[in-house]
């Protein structure tokens, strides 16, 4: 009888989804394993809104944004219920292999799917792919959509300096990224901004008005037409809010600089994804299907070019892909955004130091 493998995707959709979709189709299929997509991530699991998948319906796939296989969030899959039934609807449809793609949320999910006191005896082996613009998941270089929302980010802001230049403005751009703040680190750097604020530095709001205003004071003195300050979503005060304060202050201090927001929202999560992430989509992909074919279960696919993952073993597919199980990755992962994680420590303080030497 043959091996029969599923695949969903859920949680934020993210460039490069479809990528993964498609490898883990292709690769599945050469490894002898049927393969079905579930529609609408968990969702699609308790409705049994399964698909069979082969090459032909695929291989276009490398190119297009969003998720063929479509997304969601499913309250009722947080439940035990829930997942005991979604975990029948696989065992009726004689699924016994499941690749998630996703971010935190859904690897939670597919951790506790395949939790050996919950599942019993049931044969379920799961791998995860993590996808998600944000970058918040542990034991991973890169997460999928992550170099595409970076790219989208850095056009959307060198279109915003031309026209701040040309009005003398000062811009403050909100970038997603939840409570992660690398978006907006990494995009900084790259878009030359003068100002960026994300929630891992800790500082107060009275702290960061007190940045963004005492930098725009600087560009005024050294006669700098334009000013880009990008803030991700995570920071404790909004984008239009933030605003107000800095006005506050530039008001008390006699400065007259005209501000505006941008709030580039759920544009960072469209697009056709780049090259870079149809390459790790790619990779991730056909690690997660190998993995599984030799028998791990529970683990996630991590990109970790150089570097293996304390615990981890180096996939046998792809000497930059390691396999990480996914109670570390998310242990990690909860590191990771409560700032506790050498990584995280790293981010923040190497992106704050820059922001100040490169007035940023
Ligand atoms: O996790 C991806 C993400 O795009 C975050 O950056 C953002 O905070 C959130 O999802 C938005 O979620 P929704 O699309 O449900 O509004």
């Amino acid at each position: 009888m043959r091996k029969r493998l599923a695949v969903l995707t859920s949680g934020g959709d993210a460039p490069g989804m479809n990528a993964a979709v498609r490898a883990v189709v292709l690769v599945g299929t050469e490894l002898g394993f049927d393969v079905v997509g579930v529609r609408s991530g968990y969702q699609g699991l308790l409705d049994a809104d399964f698909v069979d998948l082969g090459p032909a319906d695929v291989i276009d796939q490398i190119r297009q944004g969003g998720t063929m296989l479509g997304s969601a969030r499913c309250p009722a899959f947080l439940t035990r219920a829930g997942r005991d039934a979604a975990r029948r609807r696989l065992a009726d449809a004689r699924l016994d292999h499941l690749v998630v793609i996703g971010g935190n949320g859904s690897l939670t999910g597919a951790r506790a799917l395949t939790a050996p006191e919950e599942r019993g005896e049931q044969q379920l082996a799961v791998a995860g792919i993590p996808a998600s613009i944000d970058n918040d998941i542990g034991h991973t270089r890169l997460a999928i959509g992550v170099d595409t929302a970076m790219n989208t980010i850095v056009e959307a802001c060198d279109k915003i300096a031309d026209t701040a230049a040309a009005h003398d403005r000062a811009f403050i751009v909100e970038v997603m990224g939840r409570d992660c703040g690398y978006l907006a680190m990494a995009t900084s750097v790259a878009a030359g901004a003068d100002v960026v604020l994300f929630r891992e530095a800790g500082k107060t709001v009275e702290t960061l008005v007190g940045e963004v205003t005492d930098a725009l004071a600087d560009l005024r003195r050294k006669g700098r037409r334009r000013a880009l300050i990008i803030k991700a979503e995570g920071v404790q005060v909004s984008a239009e809010g933030l605003k107000a304060k800095v006005d506050a202050a530039l008001a008390e201090r006699a400065l007259a600089v005209e501000t505006r927001v941008t709030v580039l929202g759920h544009i960072v999560r469209g697009g056709r994804p780049s090259a870079t992430d149809r390459l790790v989509a790619t990779r991730l992909g056909h690690a997660a299907v190998r993995a599984l074919a030799d028998g791990h279960r529970g683990v996630m696919a991590s990109w970790s070019p150089g570097r293996l993952p304390e615990g981890a073993s180096w996939s046998a597919a792809d000497p930059r892909c390691a396999l990480v199980d996914l109670d570390e990755v998310l242990a990690e992962t909860a590191r990771l955004i409560d700032v506790e994680s050498p990584e995280a420590r790293w981010r923040a303080q190497v992106f704050d130091q820059m922001g100040h030497v490169l007035r940023l």
